[in-house]
This record gives structure tokens, C-alpha cells and sequence, in this order.
């Protein structure tokens, strides 16, 4: 396995393909992946305040991540012993109970192939990674937190929605858009016959590079 990327990965690739041992096993990622999205995110080390209210709220969300085809896996710098009591402790102090992977990456080669390691922040733990991957594989969204920043799952999953409605109908989404929302139509569409058939419940046009439809999953 290649340790340091050749650059920094980007929307659009491929997500890197390894082999490593987790706390649901030993896993090959891309079979591991097997047609779902999922959501690789970091953590700095194992037993660490932040990490820990991170990972208990992702349990907590993995009815919401079922819902849309997601498999969430975390990675932290450290042994699968060491994961192992981290996940009692977690579960314990989150009341919750760790459902999802967690990759022992003690030797950092899945964290340099990801570029998650930023020497010039740490050279010896994560910063905050996330990767959303679609079902071919492909990297669609990535986010870097430093340490001492916790992320918003809330956001990761608003995000997620977001990028599989804009997947299946030809829309965007504007500034803090919520489920429910008016969407916004991509502004390639300006045939009046294709926009009366691909938006039934019609449309405001603000502008003409502005027009505004109805959350299209209502
Ligand atoms: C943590 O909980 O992961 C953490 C908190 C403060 C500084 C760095 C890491």
C-alpha cells in the first residue's frame, strides 16, 4: 500500500483503497464500501474528550445514516486493544453503543494515504477528516477540523441529504438549506417544456439565473 499520497485527494477521485484491521474486523474498503455511501472521518486519538462526544453522537445517528444508504467508519491513530476499551468508555459515557468501524491505523499508513495527517498541526495524530463517498466510490465532499474543534454531525448529514437529492433531481440547494426547503434549478435548464415536465409544482423565477422550486422529495 502506498503511505503518502501523491497529492492532496479532491473531490471527483476515487477514494484510495486499503486494507486494515478495525473493530468490526479486518476490512478491504472497497468491498467493505459494497455499493453504499459512507462517511470516513478521523479522530486525533483514542481517548480524547472531543472524539468521544463525536463518536457517541454518530451512533446515535445510525438510524438517520441507514435511512440513506450510509456507512459511517471512524479511523484514530492508535491499536484495536487500545479502540476496544476506548468504544466501552464511549458507550458508557454517551449511553449509547458504537455500531460502526473503527480502523486501529497505529502505523498512520490508511491516515498518510488519506492525507490526513497535517505535519505543520501535528506530526504524530489526525486533524478532523471527513469524506463523503458515494456509491461508485468517488469522494464528493471533504472537511478538515483541527483538534480542539468538534464537528457538527448534524451538518455532515444535512450535507449527505443534500448531495444525494441533488444527485437524483436536477436541482441545488441555497444557503442553509433544510430538507423541506425551496431548492434551486440548475441554471442549464431553460427549455420551458423540460422545466414545466422536471418541476410539476412549478417555480418562482427571481432572476433568471435565479429560480426557486419546491423541495422536490415533498
Ligand atoms: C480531543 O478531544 O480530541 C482534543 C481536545 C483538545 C485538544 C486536542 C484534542
Amino acid at each position: 500500500m502506498t503511505s503518502v499520497p501523491q497529492r492532496t485527494l479532491q473531490l471527483g477521485d476515487v477514494a484510495p483503497d486499503f486494507k486494515a484491521e478495525t473493530t468490526m474486523g479486518l476490512i478491504k474498503f472497497h468491498e467493505w464500501l459494497d455499493g453504499s455511501w459512507c462517511i470516513f472521518f478521523s479522530h486525533p486519538k483514542d481517548f480524547t474528550p472531543v472524539c468521544t462526544t463525536e463518536l457517541g453522537y454518530t451512533a446515535k445517528l445510525a438510524p438517520e445514516f441507514k435511512k440513506k444508504n450510509t456507512k459511517p467508519i471512524a479511523l484514530s491513530v492508535n491499536d484495536l486493544e487500545t479502540h476496544l476499551k476506548w468504544i466501552k468508555d464511549i458507550n458508557e459515557t454517551q449511553k449509547t453503543e458504537v455500531n460502526f468501524p473503527m480502523i486501529a491505523d497505529h502505523n498512520k499508513e490508511v491516515a498518510n494515504l488519506y492525507g490526513m495527517i497535517h505535519p505543520q498541526a501535528s506530526d504524530t495524530t489526525t486533524v478532523r477528516s471527513v469524506f463523503i463517498i458515494d456509491p461508485a466510490k468517488k469522494i464528493r465532499l471533504s472537511l478538515t477540523y483541527p483538534a480542539a474543534t468538534g464537528r457538527n454531525f448534524n451538518e455532515i448529514l444535512r450535507a449527505l441529504h443534500a448531495l444525494q437529492l441533488t444527485d437524483r433531481h436536477l436541482v441545488a440547494t441555497p444557503v442553509n438549506w433544510e430538507k423541506g426547503e425551496d431548492c434551486i434549478i440548475l441554471p442549464s435548464i431553460t427549455d420551458p417544456k423540460e422545466l414545466k415536465n422536471l418541476f410539476p409544482k412549478g417555480y418562482k423565477e427571481i432572476k433568471p439565473y435565479l429560480r426557486t422550486t419546491p423541495d422536490p422529495t415533498l
